[in-house]
């Protein structure tokens, strides 16, 4: 069976990752290895599929902790499937549109900003996002 694992070098080069990114996602949890005889890491195959799973969620910019929760949804020592791929790829769909909605948000507030200039802590929801003493009880305030 270890004759048909893959080095880290291996698994590097086909995945198109340094070596140190490999270590990286294997020291956070996100890949395994085991050792052979002479204590060197050895990949089981499906380890090529959960990195290009890996690396497409980093482009869409999915934090490593929920990376890492996906993965640990897919069966063990057995390539992610289409269907797994397809289930995944839907819940970060749905994050990305979070996302592109918060940011539509804040581009709309700025498209207020320019050309206004005030500055404003009272106005500006830049400046003065989610004033939570704003509607607070007096005592809650500040003074000047
Ligand atoms: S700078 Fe005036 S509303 Fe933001």
């Amino acid at each position: 069976m270890l004759n048909k694992m893959l080095s880290v070098g291996e698994v590097a080069k086909r995945a198109q990752l340094a070596v140190s990114a490999i270590h990286y996602y294997e020291a956070e949890g996100l890949i395994h290895s085991i050792r052979n005889n002479a204590n060197q890491r050895r990949f089981s195959r499906d380890v090529l599929r959960r990195l290009a799973i890996i690396s497409a969620a980093r482009n869409l910019g999915i934090p490593l902790k929920t990376i890492k929760m996906a993965l640990s949804t897919l069966p063990q020592n057995k390539t992610p499937s289409i269907k797994d791929w397809e289930r995944l790829s839907y819940s970060w769909q749905k994050e990305l549109q979070k996302r592109i909605d918060r940011l539509t948000a804040l581009k709309n507030t700025l498209d207020s900003c320019i050309g206004c200039g005030c500055l404003s802590l009272d106005k500006c929801q830049l400046f003065n996002k989610d004033d939570h003493l704003a509607n607070a009880p007096q005592a809650n305030r500040l003074t000047e």
